[in-house]
């Protein structure tokens, strides 16, 4: 049998180190993306690609060098203090852009899944008032994902959007709820888990459906 392959957007540290992590201790290929100096792990199944998330000629090199399909790809790749139009870019667009485009040129199997990190933050509730810069780029996030959820489905994809609950990564600070750990076994639990049913979800890292 062959070995499940995994993508990982944004594997340097924090949720997507540890999703690393996760999916090599259970056997997975694993190709993960970062824009600096690289992982600290040296693993035989262990890929690493350079992009930074919102650089189209970088996509393109790297779908270049990527020599197989996946059948798991997670756009993790996020920021939370920066200007607008900056989270806007990196939360919103470039996610959509990535992932598309990769399903696009056959980088994901039929039937694969994808899960791109979201937020509880962007979850409008309802209202329509502004969820602070952060929360509106994540929100743009899920509408976006939403417009797409059709036609990634008749390509093949298995997609969710995924919030990780409140996890002490640098991001998340010390005082949050989840360590780094109970936050990605949960979520490989849901990926894990999913099923054609699933397609176009929000979720959250314990398998509850969030609301959009
Ligand atoms: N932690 C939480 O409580 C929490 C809650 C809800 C949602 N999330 C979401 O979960 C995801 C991961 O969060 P985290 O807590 O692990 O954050 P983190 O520790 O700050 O790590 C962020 C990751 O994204 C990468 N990244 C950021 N901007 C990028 C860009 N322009 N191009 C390529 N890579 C880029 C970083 O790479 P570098 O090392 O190169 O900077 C790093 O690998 C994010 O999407 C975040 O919004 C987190």
């Amino acid at each position: 049998m062959s070995v499940p392959a995994v993508l990982i957007i944004g594997a340097s540290r924090g949720l997507g180190l540890a999703l690393v992590d996760v999916h090599l201790a259970d056997g997975w290929k694993v190709h993960g993306t970062t824009r600096g100096s690289g992982v600290p792990r040296d693993h035989p199944n262990l890929v690493l690609h350079h992009l930074e998330v919102r650089d189209r000629s970088q996509l393109e090199r790297m779908i270049q060098e990527l020599d197989q399909p996946f059948d798991r790809m997670i756009h993790n790749a996020g920021i939370k203090s920066a200007p607008r139009g900056e989270l806007i870019e990196v939360n919103a667009k470039a996610p959509i852009r990535v992932i598309e485009r990769l399903i696009e040129v056959g980088r994901l199997k039929a039937g694969g899944t994808v899960a791109i990190m979201t937020s509880r933050l962007g979850a409008r509730g309802g209202t329509s008032g502004s969820l602070g810069d952060y929360g509106d780029s994540k929100a743009a996030l899920n509408d976006e994902f939403r417009l797409r959820t059709n036609r990634w489905g008749k390509a093949g994809a298995l997609a969710v959007v995924i919030h990780p609950g409140w996890v002490r990564t640098e991001m998340g600070g010390p005082k949050a709820d989840l360590s780094v750990e109970e936050s990605v076994k949960g979520i490989k639990l849901v990926l894990d888990s999913l099923t054609p049913a699933d397609h176009g979800k929000f979720l959250a890292w314990n398998g509850e459906t969030h609301q959009w």
